[in-house]
Order: structure tokens, then C-alpha cells, then sequence
């Protein structure tokens, strides 16, 4: 049987308890009319354990929004670590600012405000971990620009893996649901990725990049 919304209420208060800087991440989403669609708290700490487990030290994440999941992923980073996030809207990247001095991560944060495919362009490769969290119609270039900028042995994370359930849908063809279903097939047959879908909250898609 699957934890029910009483057992996840349980791992989050047993592993996943939000300090007050999180919080008030979190509640700004509300306060400040954000798209609440940040990641949860259990799937935070899910990135905080992967990253601490490949001692990830440079990090890419592409959709920062409020800055809720970059707290997490900056607090799995060593103090010498980094974390990139790139953001297009300035009133999401504004609150995040806010957010990292919060947190008291600002310092180890490169918050990059412009379109995620140009940005992208003007990156070089060496991260230890990218989390593709930005729109879903351009998925499969993020897909590539993940791999083209991770290094082996890095993890490829990406956010809303099912889609709301909608990816096994034959009747839905939307543009967002057809850029996350080809972000799956890709990271499905890459000789150079093993990976799968964890079904956490929307699904998290999880890859170790095996080859360059
Ligand atoms: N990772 C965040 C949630 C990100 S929501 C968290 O869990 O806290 C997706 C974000 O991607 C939004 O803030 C949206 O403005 C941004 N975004 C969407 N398309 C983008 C693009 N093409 N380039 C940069 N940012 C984009
Ligand atoms: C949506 C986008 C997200 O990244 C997310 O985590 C949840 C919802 C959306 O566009 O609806
Ligand atoms: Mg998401």
C-alpha cells in the first residue's frame, strides 16, 4: 500500500520539518501571488539526500520560482558549493532573492534572470547535479543541455515527471505533457544515463550520467 496523505503528513514531520526561513518561502508564494508550485518538503529533502550522496558541489537548476527548492538544494551544498538557477520572471526571481538572504544561502547562489534556453547556450559543462523545474514545451532541449552540462557521475533531476498523471493520457496532447513525455523517452534510452521516475508528489525523474 502507498502512503496516504496521513503517512506523508508523518515523513514530513519526521524528515522533513521546515525551519522558519523555509517557511516563509513557502508562505510568500500565497502572500506575494506566486504559483504555489514549488516542490513539497518531502521532495526537498529527497534532493538534499541525493545531492549529499554524490557530494554534489556545483549545481544547475533551470526554474527557481520563489526560491523554495533552491534552499534546499544550496543547504545540501558544501560551504564552498554553488548553486546556478535561472529564472525569467522578475517578480519570482525578486522573492527568491529575498528568500536566499533568508536562508542565509545567498552567498553560495548565482540567481540568473533571462530566458533558460539562452543562458543555457552560454553555460559550460562540469555540474554535478541540474534539476529541470522551468516550462515543459521545451523539454527535450533541457534534456540535452542537462547532459551536455553534467559531469559523469552527475544526476539529472527533473521535476513533474507524470505531468499530473497526464503523460499515459492517449487523448492529451497539449505541448507541456508532449515535452515531458520526450524528456522521458530520451532519458529512457540514453546509453549514457541510467534513470528512473520516482512517484513522489509529481514525479521526480532521478539519472546518474554513466558515460560522457
Ligand atoms: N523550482 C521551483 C519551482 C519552479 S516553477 C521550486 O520548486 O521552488 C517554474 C519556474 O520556471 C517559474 O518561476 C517560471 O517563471 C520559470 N520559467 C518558466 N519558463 C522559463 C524559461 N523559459 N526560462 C526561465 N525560467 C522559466
Ligand atoms: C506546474 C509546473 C511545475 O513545475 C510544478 O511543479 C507544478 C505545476 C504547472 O505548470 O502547472
Ligand atoms: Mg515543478
Amino acid at each position: 500500500m502507498r502512503p496516504n496523505e496521513s503517512s506523508l503528513g508523518y515523513i514530513r514531520e519526521l524528515f522533513a520539518p521546515e525551519d522558519a526561513a523555509l517557511e516563509t518561502a513557502r508562505l510568500r508564494h500565497e502572500s506575494e501571488n506566486l504559483p504555489a508550485i514549488h516542490i513539497s518538503p518531502d521532495e526537498g529533502k529527497l534532493l538534499f539526500v541525493l545531492l549529499r550522496a554524490v557530494g554534489a558541489q556545483r549545481v544547475l537548476e533551470i526554474g527557481t520560482l520563489g526560491g523554495y527548492s533552491g534552499i534546499w538544494i544550496a543547504r545540501a551544498l558544501p560551504p564552498d558549493g554553488h548553486l546556478t538557477t535561472i529564472e525569467h520572471d522578475p517578480k519570482h526571481a525578486a522573492a527568491a532573492r529575498r528568500a536566499f538572504e533568508e536562508a542565509g544561502v545567498a552567498s553560495k547562489i548565482e540567481l540568473i534572470e533571462g530566458d533558460a534556453r539562452a543562458v543555457l547556450a552560454g553555460l559550460s559543462p562540469g555540474f554535478d547535479a541540474v534539476f529541470v523545474d522551468a516550462d515543459k514545451e521545451p523539454l527535450a532541449e533541457y534534456y540535452r543541455e542537462g547532459m551536455r552540462l553534467l559531469a559523469v557521475g552527475g544526476l539529472l533531476l527533473c521535476d513533474n515527471a507524470v505531468c499530473d498523471n497526464r503523460v499515459v493520457d492517449p487523448d492529451d496532447d497539449g505541448g507541456d505533457v508532449r515535452g515531458v513525455r520526450e524528456f522521458n523517452r530520451l532519458a529512457s534510452g540514453d546509453d549514457r544515463l541510467a534513470a528512473t521516475i520516482i512517484p513522489i508528489r509529481d514525479g521526480l525523474l532521478v539519472g546518474t550520467k554513466l558515460a560522457p
